[in-house]
């Protein structure tokens, strides 16, 4: 592809957008997501191909990101370590030279945020992060924008993060300062989230807590994630004996505010750190959650590709 001509933006972290990008880009959600329930054709990128490269496993990213770019109207070309240069020590700039010269924009999941980081250096068009050691903020976009739908403006409420500090802690860190809601925080000793990979410094909207079931108290939303991401198999056995009292439970919905819903975003261990009453109970929106990636990633593939639509 030739360089693009406009400023080139990238979606590698939650802070990479202002408030006033995320409240474009939520209308753009809602305007895609309608489009899609009532069977109605959008298909503004026509012959932009996407190139998804994956280091880790996945199934929500994956098919989110390949179905949505194939109801836009483009394509799809799908990489793994294992089928690529890429696991044969081709260094990333290299790649990313290339790729970028070939595909219009590029879907990234790795593990160092700096590998990320590197190849967006070198890209000639726009990367995004599909989740990294640090971050997982297309994640956070699904997440908000679920919130959005069932209880309204995120401004003002409290999120109740139980478990690890991990790249979904991070990210949710970097939403709170930026859009303006309080993230309670309780997680293990030694598993705590760093206020120095999230770029904040002292966050007014962060506040931690040693005891879970105090985090929940009054939260508008409680949410959780698996005990050992992927890339940190090695520490599983130490990780469950850690985070045993971390698990979401009935008790802790309790202690939330009444409307208050379930997130988690997936794939869950029921019995580690959410139990099934939880997760498949009244609360839960993990479903909406799941399929909201779909219509986020595809406003937010528009927004990278087009700009604002339709004079916004
Ligand atoms: N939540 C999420 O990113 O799921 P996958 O690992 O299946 O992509
Ligand atoms: N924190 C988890 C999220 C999986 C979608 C991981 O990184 O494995």
């Amino acid at each position: 592809m030739p360089a693009p001509k406009g400023p080139l933006k990238h979606f590698l972290q939650i802070s990479d957008f202002t408030a006033d990008e995320y409240t474009y880009l939520f209308g753009r959600v809602k305007a895609i997501k309608d489009l899609f329930h009532s069977y109605i054709q959008y298909r503004p990128l026509v012959d932009r191909t996407l190139a998804m490269i994956f280091e880790k496993a996945s199934t929500r990213t994956r098919v989110s990101f390949e179905a949505g770019m194939y109801q836009l109207g483009g394509s799809v070309v799908h990489l793994t370590t294992g089928d690529s240069q890429l696991g044969r020590s081709e260094p990333i700039e290299d790649t990313a030279r290339v790729i970028s010269r070939m595909c219009d924009i590029v879907m990234i999941r790795t593990f160092e945020q700096t590998k990320i980081e590197r190849f967006a250096a070198f890209s000639r068009v726009p990367v995004i992060n599909g989740l990294t050691n640090e971050f997982h903020p297309c994640q956070i976009l699904a997440d908000i924008y679920t919130f959005i739908e069932h209880r309204g403006p995120i401004q003002g409420k409290t999120v109740a993060w139980i478990g690890d500090g991990n790249n979904m802690a991070n990210s949710w860190l970097q939403a709170a300062q930026l859009l303006g809601f309080t993230l309670h925080i309780s997680t293990p000793k030694g598993y705590e989230l760093s206020l120095k990979t999230a770029e904040v410094k002292t966050s007014a909207s962060l506040k931690l807590f040693d005891d879970p079931l105090e985090a929940c108290k009054g939260a508008h939303l409680v949410t959780t994630d698996v005990w050992t991401s992927m890339g940190f198999e090695a520490e599983n056995e130490a990780r469950k004996a850690a985070f045993a009292h971390w698990k979401v439970n009935d008790a802790m919905m309790a202690a939330a505010d009444k409307a208050a819903i379930f997130m988690h975003c997936l794939p869950a261990h029921r019995g580690e750190e959410v139990d099934a009453s939880v997760i498949d109970g009244p609360q839960s929106v993990v479903w909406d959650e799941a399929e909201n990636r779909l219509h986020v990633q595809k406003a937010l593939m528009e927004y990278l590709l087009l700009g604002r639509v339709g004079g916004r």
